[in-house]
């Protein structure tokens, strides 16, 4: 891809009222844009963060046995009366009434709609255990919309939903989507800290938390200075000795929720009447579980972990390309061929290329390269043309490697499978 062709509309300066360091360079890197507050546009950079994410979690899903769908935003409010969450969902529900006078929603979770669907369609034991997934967006009216996609009032969620005939099934489908989740944050670059959440006013059910620390984070948790082991800042204050290692203390630390898994149990499908016959034959309720991933929500704070001053640092597998061609002499025809040739050799073994090919200063392009993050870049200069040369960065460790042009493509696939 080339940058002339493409949008990628940086900007130098720190957008005004912006605390957030995720939310600036997010900004600034022209992956995103505000429409108003808590509502965000995706510009082509953001969305091949977002789409190689995406690929991701449903990876591990569909690994996991989850079977993807996807459920309708625009939602009528008498399924949400089923269950009175109309009331208790109120202060973040966006309601109309449409040209038909009836009182509908757009979806702020998605609970409803799928017992409701699920319900018409699973009548036996035989058609279970079911886990169904959806990857969509989830409308809230947020009342403090904050730090960008962070909190925002239009967003993007994994949601699944399982659905058993018993307790025992519903701990193997939450068992299963607590690794799916460990997988997805280490693939995203991330080392969550899991939670045992509180199970407050949903009684004796199960629920954990999927966390990072970072100093935008709304929640307040406890980390082990020693090996990172978490638990809700509830419970027993007098102990803060880690029960997972020797030694380790219980800090309190900020975090940023990024996923919540849910044993649900009978909530939903009592509500909404969804049963299905068991062996002998009787009426049983379904057996639920919810797995929610704040999908937007993980690109910043991926960011928000992977950055340093000149801008975003994108952990391998979710960058928005994998290699950034840098020729400094856009004038010199020999330079630019020996680019193209990069590029089309390393397109060619699957690698997404951006070519700076833009006629700007080596510092613009040297700046807008560390503010976008893109893990290597390949530079040819000056010695390109005297000395058969290439210089090949990291953008993590920031360490250059010279290299004849004609190791280069060698070089750089082993760097990039390695990485
Ligand atoms: N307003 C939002 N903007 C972006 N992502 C969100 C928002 N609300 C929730 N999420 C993400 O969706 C995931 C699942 O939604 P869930 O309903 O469990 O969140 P929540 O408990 O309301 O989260 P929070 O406490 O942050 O409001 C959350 O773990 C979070 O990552
Ligand atoms: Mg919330
Ligand atoms: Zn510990």
């Amino acid at each position: 891809m080339d940058w002339s062709k493409y949008f990628i509309p940086t900007l130098k300066e720190t957008p005004v009222g912006t605390e957030a360091i995720s939310h600036q360079l997010l900004l600034r890197g022209g992956l995103v844009h505000m429409l108003t507050s808590g509502v965000y546009s995706y510009l082509p950079l953001g969305l091949r963060v977002l789409k190689r994410i995406e690929a991701i979690i449903r990876e591990e899903m569909n690994n996991a046995g989850a079977l993807e769908l996807f459920l309708p935003v625009l939602q009528p409010l008498d399924l949400w009366q089923k269950t009175g969450r109309d009331k208790t969902l109120a202060e973040v529900m966006i309601r109309f009434k449409d040209k038909r006078n009836r009182d509908m929603c757009l979806g702020p979770t998605h609970e409803e709609v799928i017992t409701d669907l699920v319900k018409a369609f699973v009548k036996s034991y035989r058609q279970l255990p079911l886990n169904l997934y959806q990857i969509q967006t989830k409308f809230r009216d947020e009342i403090r919309p904050r730090f960008g996609v962070v909190r925002a009032c239009e967003f993007i969620m994994k949601d699944a939903y399982s659905f058993d005939r018993a307790k025992e099934g519903l701990k193997r489908n939450y068992e299963l989507m607590y690794e799916a989740y460990q997988k997805i944050f280490s693939r995203c670059g991330l080392k969550a800290v899991i939670i045992e959440a509180d199970s407050g006013a949903m009684g004796g059910d199960i629920s954990h938390e999927f966390l990072i620390p970072a100093p935008i984070g709304e929640d307040e948790i406890l980390l082990c200075n020693q090996c990172g082991a978490g638990r809700s800042v509830e419970g027993d204050p007098a102990s803060l000795a880690c029960s997972v290692c020797q030694g380790g203390k219980m800090e309190k630390t900020i975090a940023i929720e990024l996923g919540h898994i849910f044993q649900l149990g009978l909530k939903y499908s009592d509500a909404l009447q969804a049963t299905f016959l068991d062996e002998k034959g009787d009426q049983k309720p379904l057996v639920m579980g919810c797995y929610g991933i704040g999908v937007s929500r993980l690109i910043a704070a991926i960011v928000e972990v992977h950055h340093d001053a000149k801008g975003i640092i994108w952990p391998e597998p979710v960058a928005p390309f994998d290699v950034e061609i840098l020729p400094l002499k856009t004038d010199d025809s020999s330079v630019i061929n020996l680019a193209r040739e990069l590029e089309n050799e390393l397109e060619i073994k699957g690698w997404e290329v951006l070519m700076d090919d833009r006629a700007e200063s080596a510092g613009v392009k040297f700046n807008d390269a560390d503010l976008i993050g893109i893990p290597w870049r390949i530079v040819l200069g000056k010695k390109t043309v005297t000395d058969q040369t290439i210089e090949i960065k990291s953008r993590r460790s920031g360490e250059t490697r010279v290299v004849p042009i004609r190791e280069a493509i060698s070089r750089l696939q082993e760097l990039l499978t390695n990485a």
